[in-house]
């Protein structure tokens, strides 16, 4: 493997999870295969798990991670091709990929959407830039549209928490006071569709992903209804698609309670806001599963750095 962008990467995704689960196990078995080589961290946006648990998955393969807050620390980036630099931006892309593709083996970006500009977002501008102009490979720790190691994270969390052998998993909208990105709904969505598990999403009317991203799964938008024998509820706020990154609802009825989880198991990639997501009563308890899912972020992110490692 190359560069991993997408869940899409995913080959197989019931094989990832096993040796997801191996490293889990051992997660310092491999530690001379990064030895001397160097991950780039490079961060657009704000970050807690995504930023700590990328770099201990760097630390347990050997390597040695260094980390950058592009926004604010570094030169503006400018993305366009041909564009005359009289602006804010100071260095293109065209430089700045090649520069630190020199002192990194490998380069992790995270560079969120607009949600004012779909065509833009869906072009994954930030992240495919990094692809074609950097001679390493990139890693995806959050794109515009994706996330996909969060998504390759929560593979791994439903099939360590499975009772059944083809669980009921919801993945469910919740209110919020800002826009959000359907990156993390996306990739989520994408990941339940590679595994054998009875797949639905339930939001209100006009807050459906995208349908390139959707495909045949169902979408529900009772969700009392969805959430019925539900082995897995999976809770995310996002932004309306049709009517590009707007607020059309911050309905208090479809946050999550304990007693419309029943006896699901409650996901959520973090960071989460207590009673408007999801109630108190649901974190703190048995039923949630984000600390171990927060967990498995750092095993997601070493068998993608591992299988990199390896093809290279
Ligand atoms: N889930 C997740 O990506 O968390 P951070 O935004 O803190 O990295």
């Amino acid at each position: 493997m190359k560069n991993y962008t997408s869940i899409n990467d995913i080959d197989n995704i019931d094989t990832w999870i096993s040796e997801a689960k191996e490293i889990k196990e051992n997660p310092l078995k491999h530690k001379a295969l990064g030895q001397d080589k160097t991950l780039g961290l490079l961060f657009f946006n704000s970050s807690l798990r995504t930023r700590l648990s990328t770099q201990k998955a760097a630390l347990n393969l050997g390597m040695n991670p260094i980390v950058m807050n592009v926004s604010g620390d570094a030169w503006g980036i400018e993305f366009g091709d041909g564009t005359v630099m009289n602006g804010n931006t100071a260095e293109h892309i065209k430089e700045a990929a090649a520069v630190v593709s020199q002192y990194c083996d490998i380069i992790a970006v995270r560079a969120f959407p607009t949600l004012t500009d779909k065509a833009k977002d869906e072009s994954e501008q930030v992240l495919k830039a990094f692809v074609e102009y950097a001679s390493v490979p990139v890693v995806n720790m959050e794109s515009a549209t994706g996330h996909p190691l969060q998504g390759l994270t929560d593979a791994l969390t439903i099939s360590e928490h499975a009772k059944t052998s083809k669980p009921k998993v919801v993945l469910s909208w919740a209110p919020h006071v800002k826009a959000l990105p359907h990156a993390v709904g996306n990739s989520f969505t994408q990941a339940m569709q590679k595994m054998d598990v009875d797949f639905v999403i339930t939001n209100p009317e006009g807050y459906d992903l995208s349908p390139e991203i959707t495909k045949d799964t169902p979408i529900i938008h009772n969700q009392e209804e969805a959430l019925k024998d539900a082995d897995f509820v999976y809770v995310k706020n996002w932004s309306s698609y049709d009517d590009y990154g707007k607020v059309l609802n911050t309905d208090p009825s479809w946050m999550i309670t304990k007693e419309k989880l029943g006896d699901a198991k409650f996901m959520h990639c973090l960071p989460v806001r207590r009673n408007v997501i999801v109630e108190d009563a649901v974190l703190d308890s048995d039923s949630s599963l984000v600390i171990q899912q927060a967990n498995n972020r750092t095993y997601a992110a070493q068998l993608v750095l591992k299988k990199i490692l390896e093809n290279g």
